[in-house]
């Protein structure tokens, strides 16, 4: 029977641990949210990185024309940047063909912390079902690696774990750990209505505190899009794997 694991904060799991499963790394508010707008607007690929140097650094060997930065500090964009880390400026007119080097807080170094991963995904709510599909058709063990902040468990990541528990415990057998069942329980006492559930979040009132809580509802637009965005190599690059235009039609990704 496969395992179904919650890992609440990356500091719960070492990335040895992570070599066999598929994970899907979660950072609802907002660097998984955002990087699957992004890539849905047409992104070429995304190429996660830890530090803000480092992402300037990178760009700055790629071609002008077909790259931007983005991310965060504190939420806020960071000086120098094109973009920040709200949904709705990954637009296409903005983001079709580029490739983003992006770097954020938790949500990238998440990400960077699963790179001996058998696999990768990118969860979010707007793209629940596709990575729920996912997970069965591939039938291996699972982690779902909440990002959280700074250190602390994110109420958002952890109702999203939440969420694909209770999808894959329907549907098939799992071998849930105590974060899987922590996770579930999470979902079934706040998952009824998100938006409430991310405005009681500490991540949730970061955002309000700077002007960005339009932010949350972007997040909580559950199956916005019908892809799948798996990182891939290394160093990691993030792209399209899988696309659905049907809501009962799922193409698989594969190993
Ligand atoms: C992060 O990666 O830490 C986040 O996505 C933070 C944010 O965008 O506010």
């Amino acid at each position: 029977m496969p395992i179904l694991s919650v890992h609440l904060t990356p500091a719960l799991v070492g990335p040895v641990d992570l070599a066999d499963r598929l994970v899907v790394v979660i950072d609802i508010l907002r660097a998984t949210t955002t990087m699957l707008y992004a890539l849905a607007e047409g992104a070429s690929v995304i190429i996660p990185v830890a530090e803000v140097d480092e992402a300037s650094d990178l760009a700055s060997r790629l071609p002008d024309t077909t790259v931007l930065l983005a991310g965060e500090r504190k939420g806020s964009p960071i000086a120098g940047f094109d973009l920040g880390n709200s949904p709705k400026e990954f637009t296409a007119s903005i983001v079709a063909d580029k490739a983003i080097v992006f770097t954020t807080t938790n949500g990238t170094r998440a990400i960077l912390h699963a790179g001996l991963a058998r696999r990768v995904l990118l969860g979010a709510f707007v793209n629940f079902s596709a990575v729920c599909h996912e997970l069965l058709a591939d039938g291996g063990d699972v982690s779902l690696l909440c990002a959280g902040t700074d250190g602390a468990v994110a109420l958002e990541d952890t109702l999203f774990a939440g969420a694909v528990v209770e999808f894959l415990q329907n549907r098939g057998d799992y071998l849930l750990d105590d974060g899987a069942r922590l996770a579930w329980d999470t979902f079934e006492g706040h998952g009824s209505v998100l938006l409430s559930a991310f405005e009681v979040a500490a991540g949730g009132k970061n955002l309000a505190e700077i002007g960005l809580n339009e932010d949350l509802s972007w997040a909580a637009k559950i199956d916005r899009f019908g892809i799948l965005a798996e990182v891939k190599g290394t160093p990691p690059r993030i792209s399209i794997c899988s696309y659905s235009a049907s809501p009962t039609v799922w193409r698989t990704c594969g190993p």
